[in-house]
């Protein structure tokens, strides 16, 4: 058997309630899920929320809650996001979960044990106000670390570092040599280009007295882990690495899941964390070349070309937009307005387009008249026959093609262009319409075997676009199926779709709107 697609995504900070760019990547990972499922492939996907460090410390305090429960009640929106969205996930990552701290507390002792950690003393700049340390990079033009930092103090602190310049040119070489490592793989020479220059370690953790809100280092208490090296290890603590040493029976098997086939991520935490810090924590565990996962780096959702931000008051809330357009609808305009790698802008009239014009206008549209045509004219029931002509023949074709063309534009992270196929046959069946004017056909008794074909090709064709956009839109996938009076049957594989699925005598069910028009002031 072969090993299980192992799908992931960046998990979400818990310092605020999840916005537009979060809901797009959690339902970029539930589509491509639903499309492995649907195409024969077993599949485990993992996703969660980051619930440590410094931001989520700052912004409990100032709400006055212990920081246990304020990531509570900010995960509680993410997870009924999920819930509301459809993303259907299998193991839920929440960085304060026992069994997740036992494997990076377990990870960091290894790392301790085969010599890749040590203290050192570091004097640097230090924002009193940003409660961080400053680089050179945070100097302003005039070389002086600008108002935004408060007050700056010169400050000696000891920390545990990472031998992370140890292993660069290690990863310089793999990236050289996979250039499936990254996709798109463009994105490999910005990590490359990062990487030249002199190699620094890592530091590691964050002295109790300014972070205490973290993983505490397992050899030395004096200090929590710091957040990043935390929050990467989700993907292998909820995956099973060291499940048995550390009791966590109960996760996925290691040894059959990893590596992951795809950890989806945004452009921005490419470099350094996932491209850098990430490969080369898995190399010096001792993790070989051909076990590092493969990264599917998203670009961004702006507004208005601008980037979101709280304080600019731009942030886009997906909930809202799902109660407006349907879960599906808002799923749908994720899919459709960008392609897997580049920037799209947010914008109100292209969800409102898409949802009127092409589900409502379009798809539903189709179904509808369909439904209507078979219920006046046939009572419903799908006849066969064995009238064929050129306009039944061309429809079977643009179906036939658009399938063939599907699997491989969505199996390469094109979920756009996997829908533009499906659209390619609902654009032809209407033009069907137009073409056989089934309406016509009805009132002259002599064309009644032509009616048949008419009625039974839109059916099946209608059929096989639900299929088709059945990882996109679960819920109206199965809702257009249940119209036909079909349901497509638990482990369906899309190599089984081929054109005739409806029997002759079929009973189609009533059509009901399914994208009733939203209007918006
Ligand atoms: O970075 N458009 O969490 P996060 C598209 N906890 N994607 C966006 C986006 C936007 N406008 N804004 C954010 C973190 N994202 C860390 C990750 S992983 C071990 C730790 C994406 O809540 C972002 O790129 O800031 C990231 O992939 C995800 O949302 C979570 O972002
Ligand atoms: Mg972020």
């Amino acid at each position: 058997m072969s090993k299980p697609y192992y799908i992931t995504t960046a998990i979400d900070y818990t310092n605020a309630p999840p916005h537009i760019g979060h809901a797009y990547e959690k339902v970029l990972a539930d589509v491509m899920t639903r499309f492995q499922r649907l195409n024969g492939r077993e599949v485990y996907f993992l996703t969660g929320v980051d619930q440590h460090g410094q931001k989520v410390q700052k912004s409990a305090e100032k709400v006055g809650l212990s920081p246990q429960d304020f990531v509570n009640g900010v995960t509680q929106h993410f997870t009924a996001l999920w819930e509301k969205l459809n993303v259907r996930f299998d193991g839920w990552a929440a960085t304060t979960d026992p069994k997740h701290k036992r494997v990076v507390q377990a990870m960091l002792q290894k790392l301790h044990d085969c010599g890749q950690l040590y203290k050192a003393s570091h004097t640097g700049f230090y924002s009193v106000r940003q409660e961080q340390f400053l680089t050179d990079k945070e100097r302003g033009p005039d070389g002086q670390f600008g108002e935004e930092w408060g007050e700056v103090v010169e400050l000696a602190e000891e920390n545990w570092y990472f031998k992370l310049s140890e292993h660069v040119e290690w990863l310089k070489g793999y990236i050289r040599t996979h250039p499936d490592f990254i996709f798109p793989s463009h994105r490999a020479n910005d990590v490359l280009n990062a990487l030249e220059g002199k190699a620094l370690d890592l530091c590691i953790s964050r002295p109790i007295e300014r972070l205490s809100w973290g993983i505490p280092l397992p050899f030395d208490e004096k200090f929590v882990n710091f957040v990043w090296f935390d929050a990467l290890t989700n993907y292998i603590s909820f995956a099973g690495y060291l499940a048995h040493e550390c009791g966590n029976d109960d996760l996925p098997d290691f040894s059959k899941l990893w590596p992951a086939d795809a950890e989806i991520i945004g452009k921005d935490i490419l470099v350094p964390a996932h491209a850098v810090y990430w490969p080369i924590m898995l190399h010096a565990l001792g993790f070989s070349d051909d076990q590092i996962p493969k990264l599917i780096v998203h670009g961004w959702w702006n507004v208005k070309g601008a980037k979101m931000s709280k304080s600019t008051g731009n942030v886009i809330d997906p909930s809202a937009l799902a109660d407006t357009f349907t879960p599906d609808g808002l799923r749908y305009y994720l899919m459709r307005d960008i392609a897997t790698g580049y920037d799209a802008d947010f914008s109100e009239e292209r969800i409102l387009n898409a949802y009127n014009k092409e589900l409502g206008g379009g798809l539903g549209n189709l179904l509808n008249r369909t439904l209507k045509m078979a219920n006046n004219y046939r009572s419903g029931v799908i006849k066969r026959g064995d009238f064929d002509d050129a306009m039944c023949e061309s429809l079977r074709q643009a179906t036939a093609e658009a399938e063939a063309a599907y699997p491989e534009k969505m199996e390469s992270w094109s979920i756009h262009q996997g829908i533009e196929e499906a659209w390619k046959i609902v654009t032809a069946a209407n033009g069907f319409i137009e073409l056989t004017q089934p309406f016509k056909l009805a009132k002259d008794e002599a064309q009644s075997a032509r009616l048949d074909a008419v009625l039974h090709h839109l059916a099946e064709a209608i059929l096989h676009v639900a299929i088709l956009l059945n990882p996109i839109m679960p819920v109206m996938s199965e809702k257009i199926c249940d119209q036909l009076g079909w349901s497509l049957p638990s482990g369906f594989k899309l190599a089984e779709l081929k054109w005739g699925i409806l029997p002759d005598g079929h009973q189609l069910g009533e059509g009901v709107p399914l994208f009733p028009r939203v209007e918006i002031a």
